[in-house]
């Protein structure tokens, strides 16, 4: 094993690139922040300058060409991330992908053969699996701590939905409930997902509901183990970032996740209050650095201890069930499902 560090590049420096090129500049061990790629003028260098990383690129072919980067974070917009993925692997780059991996299953599949073919590790971004919570929860589960899982549920409720015009259509689906479909998989890992329900509608800003703005849903998920899942999302929970699991099963109950972002607990005339997360990169701090520190391992051992490209493959399928549920207005088949896709 090299003891030099693993150098990394970041494609994408926007909200969550930004924020991964901070954490592996400054919070993951044995891993070096070596270049940073924007297609928009001066943003890799806004992000690249204060990590003191002087590589930058307004094109990612280039940063890929650099034969002396052993991996890259993808934390560009959704539609760009297969063909990065393919890119990379076909660069000999090991890959972190944030979600969703792909739009289509098509794509997906593209995506885990490029990685195959070169031999790449292919690690995607859902955290959730690092926090520190879920993944006891899902031990428990998996040692059969509650029995079997019967009824499962995944909620995210996010606190802000600033601009809503902005809100790509079906992105309720495709980028924020993909967590919680990954999510269910990996707590209910015996089974597999057979039928979708999704109902949804805008009711944050529903002036923007013509537009394709869908800020509310809950979905009914089926497994093949018979069990019953539920996920729900909503744009603007008042009180801060919510995102919280649970498992049902024949001997008792697992839950995971606390809206509380510390144990301080303020009493006062008018009650008791306590301080929430307002940001993912808060609530999640801790999991997107240690999902970081796992991708340098992969990096460094070929091994993907996170969610890998079939792990999204299978969460993009239920969201791509979802998109064709909310417009039918009927359950679907996830082999149907894949069909369409
Ligand atoms: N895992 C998580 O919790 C999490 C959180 C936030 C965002 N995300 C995902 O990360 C991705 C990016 O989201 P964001 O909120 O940071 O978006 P963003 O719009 O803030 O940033 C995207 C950046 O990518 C750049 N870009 C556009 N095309 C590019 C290309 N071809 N190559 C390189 N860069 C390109 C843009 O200029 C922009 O700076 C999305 O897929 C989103 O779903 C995941």
């Amino acid at each position: 094993m090299s003891q030099q560090p693993v150098r990394l590049g970041v494609i994408g420096a926007g909200w969550i690139g930004a924020f991964h090129a901070e954490t592996i500049a400054t919070r993951v061990p044995g891993a070096q922040l070596a270049a940073v790629a924007d297609p928009v003028p001066g943003a890799a260098e806004r992000v690249a300058g204060p990590l003191g990383v002087e590589q930058t690129h307004t094109d990612a072919d280039a940063l890929l060409a650099d034969a002396s980067i052993d991996g890259v974070v993808i934390a560009s917009p959704a539609f760009t991330h297969t063909d990065l993925v393919v890119k990379a692997a076909e660069a000999g780059k090991a890959v972190f992908v944030e979600k969703p991996m792909a739009l289509t299953l098509e794509d997906a599949d593209r995506a885990i053969s490029a990685a195959a073919s070169a031999g790449v590790p292919l690690q995607t971004g859902f955290n959730r699996r690092f926090a520190k919570d879920f993944a006891d929860a899902r031990a428990r589960v998996a040692g059969g701590a509650i029995g079997t899982p019967q009824l499962l549920r995944s909620l995210t409720r996010d606190p802000g939905l600033a601009n809503p015009g902005v809100v790509k259509p079906w992105t309720i689906f495709l980028e924020t409930l993909i967590h919680d479909f990954d999510t269910l998989n990996w707590f209910n890992a015996d089974a597999r997902p057979v039928e979708v329900f999704a109902k949804a509608d805008a009711l944050v800003a529903p002036e923007f509901k013509e537009a394709g703005l869908l800020d509310t849903a809950m979905v009914t998920i089926a497994y093949s183990n018979g069990a019953l899942a539920s996920a729900e999302a909503n744009f603007s929970a008042a009180y801060g970032y919510d995102v919280r699991g649970e498992v049902f099963g024949s001997k008792g109950m697992i839950q995971a996740g606390d809206v509380r972002a510390s144990s301080v607990r303020q009493f006062d005339s008018a009650g008791i209050s306590a301080p929430t997360a307002r940001l993912n990169i808060e609530l999640f701090h801790d999991a997107y650095t240690d999902e970081l520190v796992s991708f340098a391992h992969a990096v460094r051992t070929g091994e993907v201890v996170g969610a890998r490209g079939e792990d999204a493959r299978a969460a993009l399928a239920i969201a791509i069930a979802c998109v064709e549920s909310y417009t039918r207005n009927a359950p679907v088949a996830l082999s149907e499902a894949g069909r369409l896709a």
